[in-house]
């Protein structure tokens, strides 16, 4: 590294950094739902991201301007390729990843018939552990870097998927799940048990290296009041926890909540009344949501996960994700698989299908404004976006390489794979939205380093 150093740079101790990627970058500097898109994205045709030692993000920008200064560090040359920040599904299920496409039915009986006895397996560490690692590979293998997620109702579960995560040096979100009723009895755990169990997760796994905890009530249907006050005592004592569930996916869901709590004015409220609905809440789904719900939730700074590939496979319903982003009371948005009840783990996929939702709505779902919501709007949904997100410096180096033709039919889409105007950018992206899956992630970093590819 030279002596004139950008004023951009973070300072990490006078070390240097050790290595650079060179190619064609693409991320967000504002939400393009909010802002002019044009004004929104941030692409350098030719760039240059600089990586400290840490891990970090030390510097980035066209390489041009910078290359002066960072020629001389080891450099990875990306040609014909985008390089994007890692992608962020707000919501997945790790006990699912073995039961992805269970046939024929909506949310309330595919629990049942499907999930639960499936779920029930995770009891078992040893395969807990081992559905952990190939439950990380595919997420890596799928260009996610980041992810908030499920583990099962056994405490165990949460210690292989953590300790997974944790050997492969990774941003991770995740929870035991608490269920006291409405459930098999191989499930179920106590209103007090939860409590003990998550108190003891949350002191050895929160903000343990890149590891966050959040507190995970199934759903309503699932916890009685008595439990969903518990968790709510755990967010009073644990401030900086995440708080994650479902809410309103599927309409006889919605009935069976109003049934079950009778005091409630709705179904967001069954989770207000405990304390639930806060700034670091994520709630999977909101399908079913009432106008006074959406605003409760922007009121609260609350996010909310949209799942279009789960919403469609149970036939939940069509999100609308025209009033999450409406500039009166907006909500906070990511992405989410919501596997097993999703039918990918390509975030590039559930955008595909989350423009398909909007187009039935008759809205549209512009590629940017996707590919906003699987990076840098998941990280806003997280609470992360000061440490993920985008190539802002400082930032933790999680990143993608992605390959516009990576298919035959991708290459006779893509016969340009290096977009050189924002217009020519747009249409290469809504390529890679509609048609871009695993194949077309050819390298995942976490921290700077290649994990996968
Ligand atoms: N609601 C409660 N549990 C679940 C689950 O596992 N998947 C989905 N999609 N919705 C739920
Ligand atoms: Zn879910």
């Amino acid at each position: 590294m030279s002596l004139n150093r950008p004023h951009s740079d973070i300072e990490n101790g006078g070390v240097a950094p050790v290595r650079a990627i060179r190619g064609a970058f693409l991320d967000f500097v504002a939400d393009p739902f909010f802002t002019h898109e044009a004004d929104a994205v941030r692409y350098h045709q030719d760039g240059l991201l600089v990586i400290n030692e840490t891990g970090h993000i030390q510097a980035f920008g066209d390489y041009a301007t910078i290359a002066d200064r960072y020629g001389d560090i080891p450099t990875q040359l990306y040609r014909d390729r985008l390089i994007m920040p890692g992608f962020i599904d707000t919501h997945i299920h790790f006990p699912q990843i073995g039961m992805m496409a269970a046939y024929g039915e909506q949310l309330l009986e595919w629990l049942n018939k499907y999930t639960f006895p499936t779920e029930r397996k995770f009891q078992d560490p040893d395969y807990a552990r081992d559905m952990a690692d190939k439950f990380l590979d595919e997420l890596l293998r799928n260009g996610t870097t980041t992810a908030l997620v499920f583990a099962a109702v056994f405490p165990q579960s949460v210690d292989a998927f953590f300790e997974a995560a944790q050997a492969r040096n990774l941003r991770m979100i995740a929870g035991k799940v608490m269920m006291d009723r409405h459930a098999p009895d191989y499930l179920r755990d106590t209103a007090e048990s939860a409590y003990t169990e998550t108190k003891a997760l949350i002191e050895k796994w929160h903000k343990k290296e890149r590891l966050l905890y959040a507190v995970t009530p199934r759903f309503a249907v699932t916890s009685s009041p008595a439990q969903l006050q518990k968790a709510g005592q755990l967010l009073t004592e644990y401030p900086d926890v995440y708080l994650h569930t479902h809410l309103s996916e599927n309409i006889n869901e919605v009935a069976f909540v109003q049934d079950l709590f009778p005091e409630c004015d709705g179904y967001l409220d069954t989770y207000d009344q405990a304390g639930l609905v806060k700034d670091k809440s994520i709630f999977a789904h909101g399908v079913q949501l009432t106008d006074q719900e959406f605003q409760r939730l922007s009121a609260a700074g609350a996010a909310i996960a949209f799942c279009p590939t789960s919403n469609l496979f149970l036939g939940s319903g069509l999100f609308k994700i025209e009033q999450a982003k409406a500039r009166e009371n907006p909500v906070k948005l990511g992405l989410g698989t919501d596997v097993g009840a999703g039918t990918s783990f390509s975030i590039l996929q559930t955008a595909n299908e989350a423009y398909k939702v909007a187009q039935l709505r008759q809205q549209k779902l512009s590629p940017f404004k996707a590919l906003f919501l699987a990076t840098l709007g998941g990280a806003r949904a997280l609470s992360l976006d000061h440490q993920l997100g985008s190539f802002d410096p400082g930032k933790e180096a999680d990143f993608i390489v992605l390959h516009p033709q990576a298919t035959p039919l991708m290459a006779l889409r893509n016969p340009e794979p290096t977009a050189k105007t924002v217009a020519a950018l747009a249409d290469l992206t809504f390529s890679l939205v509609i048609m871009g899956d695993d194949r077309t992630v050819e390298a995942t970093y976490i921290m700077g380093e290649k994990s996968w590819g």
